[in-house]
């Protein structure tokens, strides 16, 4: 492997991504690796995350570790001494970077804000709360657990723990007109966050919304018009409160962005343990795509009889490389670095200054970026770019 090759991952950094795969209950809109259990061995999670961890780290070594992102299912859920178990590890197998950020997911219920305190002792220093809306009749709808001013009173104590605390919401859901949005969205940005993440509801096949919608029995779903408008407020309502998209749906204060999302989008390596996590690492034989066995029971039994729940391991080849670069980087405000695409062997099958004209893409500075319009197109745009 050349040596551009070999120091890509630099331009961006290097991550921990420790999925927890246990919810109290299953949300119908939600995809992501998430069960819901009787009991959970909390004891037996954490021995197989560490062994996970071990493994990965010889195959990395001697790297600093920038970002530690706990995500889910929900890991509000896992015991304090859990998490202080694994960011001490990580911290024994690599070397944390100074002031490395250390962010957990949390379900903004009244039990868990109880956990909150424990978490920044265990070295959690960010918070990402899953509040989705401020309405109770919403909430319930989304089939969550919590309300609305218990999400509020959850928030108070994270703010009350952590320096960086960041929230979800989701919008386009059913009945909800722009002018609902847009209130609830103020009502949001009133309360101060420095982060906001802002997910248009997506269907997503398999799950409970796919299932009624199938049947005619979700109603009220925004028109692509109505959708593409949602998204126009949402840009100008955030901007004009000082926390711009720095990348498709997420917000931020600058300098306040997800450093640990943005080693995702800017295409560093990342180490995934836990169910289903996914990782890119770049070793010495080369960069490689892994997962890991998504079913929890499979995982631990796996992990324990070999010390790897690896399903898969892929080698990415240059161009390969190059292409998942441009396909994240484009979500970002940022955008692409064309250099370090051709730098990594990839080709574009259109050319960058036609897709300007038509008002898709801005170029700069070497870096090309979607317009307003254009980011509606992603993947349409994508689909030109790559061939
Ligand atoms: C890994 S999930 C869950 C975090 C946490 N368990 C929770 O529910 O609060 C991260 C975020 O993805 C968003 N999300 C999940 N499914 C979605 C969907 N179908 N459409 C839009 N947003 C979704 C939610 O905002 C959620 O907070
Ligand atoms: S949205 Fe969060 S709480 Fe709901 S099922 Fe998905 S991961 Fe679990």
């Amino acid at each position: 492997m050349n040596a551009p090759l070999r120091e890509d991952w630099r331009a961006a950094g290097f991550g921990l991504y420790v999925h927890w795969p246990f919810c109290l209950a299953k949300c119908p809109y939600c995809d992501f690796n998430s069960h819901v259990v009787r009991e959970i061995d909390q004891a037996g999670v954490r021995d197989a995350l560490l062994a996970e961890m071990a493994a990965a780290a010889a195959e990395t070594p001697g790297r600093t570790l920038d970002t530690i992102f706990f995500g889910g299912g929900t890991p509000s859920l896992m015991a304090p001494e859990t998490v202080a178990a694994v960011i001490a590890a990580a911290g024994r197998h690599w070397r944390l970077a100074p002031g490395a950020e250390i962010t957990l997911e949390a379900n903004p219920t009244s039990v868990e804000a109880g956990r909150f305190r424990a978490y920044r002792e265990a070295g959690v220093n960010r918070l990402s709360m899953g509040i989705q809306s401020l309405r109770d009749d919403q909430l319930r709808a989304l089939g969550r657990t919590h309300g609305a001013a218990e999400a509020r009173a959850a928030l108070a104590i994270a703010r009350a723990n952590f320096e960086r605390v960041s929230f979800d919401l989701i919008y386009g859901r059913p009945h909800q007109s722009l002018a609902d949005w847009q209130a609830e969205l103020a009502e949001a940005l009133e309360l101060g966050p420095s982060h906001l993440s802002l997910y248009q509801l997506t269907i997503e096949p398999g799950t409970r919304f796919a299932e009624l919608h199938a049947r005619g029995r979700l109603p009220g779903l925004p028109t692509g018009e109505l959708g593409a408008a949602l998204y126009a407020a949402t840009q100008e309502q955030c901007g004009t409160a000082g926390l711009p998209a720095y990348e498709i749906s997420n917000h931020a204060r600058p300098g306040q962005e997800s450093r640990h999302n943005l080693i995702y989008w800017r295409y560093g390596d990342y180490v995934g343990i836990g169910p289903g996590a996914h990782g890119r690492l770049t070793r010495p034989d080369g960069r490689v795509a892994t997962e890991t066995l998504r079913d929890p029971a499979a995982w631990a039994a796996a992990v324990a009889a070999t010390g790897s729940a690896r399903a898969a391991e892929t080698r990415l080849a240059p161009a390969e490389q190059a292409q998942e670069y441009l396909i994240m980087a484009i979500r970002l405000a940022e955008g692409a670095d064309l250099e370090r695409f051709f730098r990594l062997g990839g080709r574009l099958s259109a050319d960058p200054a036609g897709l300007e004209a038509e008002g898709l893409l801005w170029r700069r500075g070497g870096r090309i970026g979607t317009t307003g319009r254009g980011r509606l197109l992603t993947d349409a745009l994508l689909l030109r770019l790559l061939g």
